[in-house]
């Protein structure tokens, strides 16, 4: 459903260029709920934004369902930025000065005109009210983020993040800002929202508890998925251990 052939990434900064990814490829399979590990800086997060076109690669093609997505005009981009991909975000992003309510129909606000808007805000607001009952935020719906738990503002961002029905959730390190427990609870919720709504997800994470709870799981190396290395050479492998 949503494929990186051949992603290459690097960041300039001042004469020095750091590969962050060497020619990475990764197929995302429809409705599956998918764990990237890796260890910090291997590019992760980077890999995550090349997927949810919040970046471009330097070499290499992302396509969802087929179509090539990484070199859209801003426009196209911004209409999937908008509807096809949520995102959720290890701190939140929540606007500090809406209550959790307006956080979660901010993409409604965002994807129409003011016309559009106030035709169709009725069905928005009904769907941001039903999404934070969803998540349990039901009694907070006019809680600003500071009157907010950790957990109960990755729930919010959550349901943010579901407002506009996406297909794809990207969620960069969900839990990580989290305890064992909370974190548990929002994975635990993401499941539900995969199975329920069958919307793909890619997650973030170092926590391997964690990770269990999700269908399949690649590691980020060298630039690459782990499996993707070649295998060394005999000799090596003597030497190695
Ligand atoms: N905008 C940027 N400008 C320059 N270097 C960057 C930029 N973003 C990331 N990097 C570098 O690219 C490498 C990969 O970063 P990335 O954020 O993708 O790693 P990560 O796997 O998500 O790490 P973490 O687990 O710590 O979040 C790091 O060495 C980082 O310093
Ligand atoms: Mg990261």
């Amino acid at each position: 459903m949503l494929r990186a052939e051949n992603l290459k990434k690097a960041y300039r900064r001042h004469a020095v260029t750091v590969p962050v990814l060497n020619g990475l490829n990764l197929d995302v399979r429809a409705g599956e709920f998918l764990s990237v590990v890796g260890a910090s800086g291997s590019g992760k997060s980077t890999l995550l934004h090349l997927l949810g076109t919040l970046d471009a690669p330097d070499a290499g093609t992302v396509h969802l369902d087929g179509r090539r997505i990484d070199n859209l005009p801003a426009r196209d981009r911004d209409a999937l930025r908008n509807r096809t991909f949520g995102y959720i975000f290890q701190f939140y992003h929540l606007l500090p000065e809406l209550n959790a309510f307006d956080n979660v129909l901010m993409p409604a606000y965002i994807a129409h005109s003011t016309l559009g808007w106030w035709k169709s805000r009725g069905q928005w607001r009904a769907r941001a009210e039903a999404l934070l009952k969803r998540v349990g935020l039901g009694h907070r719906l006019t809680h600003r983020p500071r009157e907010l738990s950790g957990g109960e503002l990755q729930r919010a961002a959550v349901a943010r993040a579901l407002l506009t029905n996406p297909r794809v959730l990207l969620a960069d390190e969900p839990t990580g800002n989290l305890d064992a427990e909370t974190g548990g609870e929002i994975v635990r919720l993401l499941r539900e929202i995969n199975r329920e709504e069958g919307v793909t997800i890619v997650m973030v994470t170092h926590n391997l508890e964690i990770v269990a709870a999700t269908d399949r799981v690649v590691r980020m190396a060298g630039g690459l998925l782990a499996d993707e290395h070649p295998k060394p050479a005999p000799h090596f492998q003597l030497m190695a251990v």
